[in-house]
């Protein structure tokens, strides 16, 4: 009955090697305190030395590298013993694992296939959600009207507006580039005239917000952005819209490469009100499909570009 008993724990204790550390480490712990307990009666003095070994094997045996021993191969290893004692009759499984990570196959994750679209300089989105990067900068071109715009712009703004004239309308460029200690004026002018009118604070901010792009987030600070206006009716607002002049710059912008970048009942798409006066240069290309489509910018870029990002 002993002997069977006897067994029966060597075999457990074979079976569970963590267990097994844990049943010797038990030992020496009751055997170290026993000792001590005992020198500690006879005077300490007389058996520090002995003490002193029997902590040294303590801690010896407590911190010495563990071995995990699996089949016929011995791999040493820390911090694994509980996953190696879960496998510990399935030698395959873990070889396996291991060859994978020796291999390096572990590491060939597939990642999704996530393609990022660069934007080129023409189509750069500018709203709310997107600024403009600190280092940003491009070469201007004066306009006749003293405003300036990115050089790249320069002809078909000048073709456009010869159009116009062709047709017979007078109309000219007020607003181009601006700087963003400009948009930051014309912003906080809004917030004081809304102030002024009785608003709170954040419902001036709201107010300044629609006209005006947050500055640092502007079109106009990028020089790809024009307002332009009849000569004979200059105040920017949705009546704009009414005469002939933006009519026909509505009708023919895309032809050379415009398009009206704030158009009436899209304000949830642009954060932005209507604004008939406002042309962005995006190329011929995509200004033809927008503009035909009638869609934003926001909306041309999520089908042709998506996962878009300004710059690299
Ligand atoms: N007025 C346009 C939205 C701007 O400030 O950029
Ligand atoms: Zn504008």
């Amino acid at each position: 009955m002993q002997k069977k008993l006897i067994l029966k724990v060597v075999s457990f204790y074979k079976k569970h090697p963590k267990r097994r550390r844990t049943a010797i480490a038990m030992l020496f712990l009751v055997v170290f305190f026993g000792l001590v307990f005992k020198y500690a009666l006879k005077g300490i003095k007389k058996y520090a030395p002995r003490a002193a070994v029997a902590t040294t094997v303590f801690l010896v045996c407590l911190i010495a590298p563990r071995s995990i021993t699996i089949g016929s191969d011995e791999i040493v290893q820390t911090g694994q013993e509980d996953a190696v004692e879960a496998d510990n009759d399935n030698t395959e499984v873990f070889d396996s694992v291991m060859s994978e990570i020796e291999g390096g196959d572990i590491y060939s994750v597939e990642l999704p296939d996530v393609q990022v679209n660069i934007l080129p300089w023409n189509l750069i989105l500018l709203n709310s959600e997107t600024p403009l990067p600190d280092d940003f900068s491009f070469t201007g071109k004066q306009v006749r009207s003293g405003c300036v715009v990115d050089e790249r712009i320069y002809d078909s703004l000048m073709d456009m507006l010869s159009g116009a004239r062709a047709a017979g309308y007078t109309v000219f460029v007020c607003s181009a580039y601006r700087s963003e200690d400009r948009q930051y004026e014309l912003f906080d002018e809004a917030m004081d005239y809304a102030i002024k009118k009785g608003m709170s604070d954040s419902e001036a901010y709201d107010y300044a917000a629609d006209q005006y792009s947050v500055p640092g987030t502007s079109e106009h600070q990028a020089g790809l952005a024009v307002d332009i206006v009849p000569l004979r009716q200059q105040i920017l607002d949705a009546a704009l819209g009414n005469t002939e002049e933006e009519k026909w710059l509505a009708a023919h912008c895309a032809e050379y490469g415009f398009i009206l970048r704030y158009p009436d009942g899209r304000e949830d798409i642009t954060g932005i009100s209507y604004e008939p006066w406002h042309y962005r240069y995006v190329g011929v290309e995509a200004a033809g499909y927008i503009m035909e489509n009638d869609i934003t910018l926001e909306e041309y870029l999520e089908i042709f570009y998506p996962n878009h990002v300004n710059w690299e």
